[in-house]
């Protein structure tokens, strides 16, 4: 196990009727004037704006808005919002939705506090020094973004989706009510499956010697997602199911697993190619390119961990590694498949003209792409031609 340094401080509300919590999160904070930030209406139309509302109004702050964050959320929205920030003398954003209002409240936030384009926090390796504090009421479990300190964020004109990360964009607090998700339609619900699973994946799949600490909960939080998936897909109000799901997606990209690892991470690089060009769910197109990763990488040096996965993930009593890790992989198509997601490229509509400029760019911003399995720019595009 490498060392490590490990501090979440964010503050977590969990369960029904968590929502109380809020006014008391926001006194205690002295907050004058929040900015709430909220995607294309889902929030407004479940009822979970005016609880928040509510729950403002009882504190006695008053507030901005910042609704229309897109799905793949865009570097406009976060400028509008910053700029709302400055003006309305903001001191406390607060996202209402899933990954993508929670990604822009913390670039927002960070913009606010910026001294020049908040962008060059995304590619010229700035650093963040400051941002204004912020705290999310969760609707969608997917991305882990409520508990770590990182937001993607689309810049449209040149189809760039990045990455940034700071300590100073983490949740202060967040609010997750497993009710809060009942809404999500069946698609991004079996999308946010895939992606939770796929973090999963991206810190357990690593190079050898790594944690067994980290592993075992990697497993364990696993079967979590292959037990309730199809329940929170099929049966969307099921209490026990949501809890389970979002508490697991909260698990997954909070820091835990990584620790003391070197994860892989070349899904995900090669997966925001894909949304960035192409717009579709973050979700689906991991759920494409992962068994097509996994089958890519499958060779002598790897097949003990994929086949340790499939053992202890899929409870397979194949002896010969090589087998299982086949099985395993094959397991984990059809258990996309079976959520609703598509399987290939196509069925996403994404066409293969530009996978070599893809893989260019993915390889080049992160200087080399995967830890389990090192890819060239060759690699990435045979993967992508794989997956078509
Ligand atoms: O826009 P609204 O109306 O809110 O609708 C959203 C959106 O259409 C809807 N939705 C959310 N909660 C709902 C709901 N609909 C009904 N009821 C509810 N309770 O779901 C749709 C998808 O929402 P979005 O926030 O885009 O999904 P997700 O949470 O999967 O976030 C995806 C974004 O996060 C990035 C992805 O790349 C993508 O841009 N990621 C962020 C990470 C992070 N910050 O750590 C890590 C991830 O790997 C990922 O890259
Ligand atoms: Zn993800």
């Amino acid at each position: 196990m490498n060392n490590f340094t490990f501090h979440i401080p964010t503050v977590i509300h969990f369960g029904k009727g968590q929502i109380k919590a809020l006014a008391d999160e926001l006194k205690t904070r002295c907050v004058k004037k929040l900015l709430i930030v909220t995607g294309r209406g889902s929030a407004k139309r479940s009822g979970v704006f005016d609880d928040v509302v509510r729950q403002v109004r009882k504190a006695g702050i008053s507030f901005v808005e910042l609704s229309g964050v897109m799905p793949n959320p865009r570097l406009t929205s976060v400028y509008e919002g910053s700029e709302l920030c400055r003006k309305e003398h903001v001191d406390f954003v607060l996202a209402v939705g899933g990954g993508s209002v929670i990604d822009a409240s913390k670039t927002i936030a960070a913009g606010a506090r910026y001294n020049g384009d908040v962008w060059d926090l995304f590619t010229k390796g700035a650093t963040c020094r400051s941002a204004l504090p912020v705290g999310t009421v969760l609707t969608l479990a997917a991305t882990g973004s409520e508990m770590n300190s990182y937001a993607v964020i689309t810049r449209e004109e040149t189809q760039e989706k990045l990455p940034f990360g700071s300590p100073f964009v983490k949740p202060v607090f967040s609010i997750l009510d497993p009710e809060y998700t009942y809404t999500v339609p069946k698609y991004h619900t079996a999308a946010g499956v895939a992606d939770i699973m796929t973090h999963i994946f991206e810190e357990y799949f690593a190079p050898p010697g790594s944690a067994g600490v980290q592993d075992s909960i990697a497993e364990a939080l696993l079967k979590v997602c292959i037990h309730y998936g199809p329940i929170v897909c099929d049966t969307p109000a099921d209490y026990k199911a949501r809890a389970n799901i979002l508490w697991a997606g909260s698990l997954a990209l909070n820091g835990l697993l990584g620790s003391g690892k070197n994860g892989d991470w070349a899904c995900h690089y090669i997966e925001h190619e894909v949304s960035a060009l192409y717009d579709i769910s973050h979700g689906a197109g991991l759920a494409i390119i992962v068994p097509n990763w996994m089958r890519y990488v499958l060779s002598k040096e790897t097949e003990e961990k994929l086949a340790a996965y499939g053992t202890n993930v899929w409870g397979m009593k194949e002896k010969k590694k090589r087998k299982c890790a086949e099985g395993a992989i094959e397991k984990t198509r059809s258990f996309f498949t079976s959520l609703g997601l598509p399987a290939t490229l196509s069925d996403a509509r994404v066409t293969g003209e530009r996978f070599k400029e893809m893989a260019k760019k993915a390889n080049e911003f992160h200087g080399g792409i995967g830890t389990f399995k090192k890819l060239s720019e060759n690699d990435i595009v045979a993967i992508l031609t794989a997956s078509l």
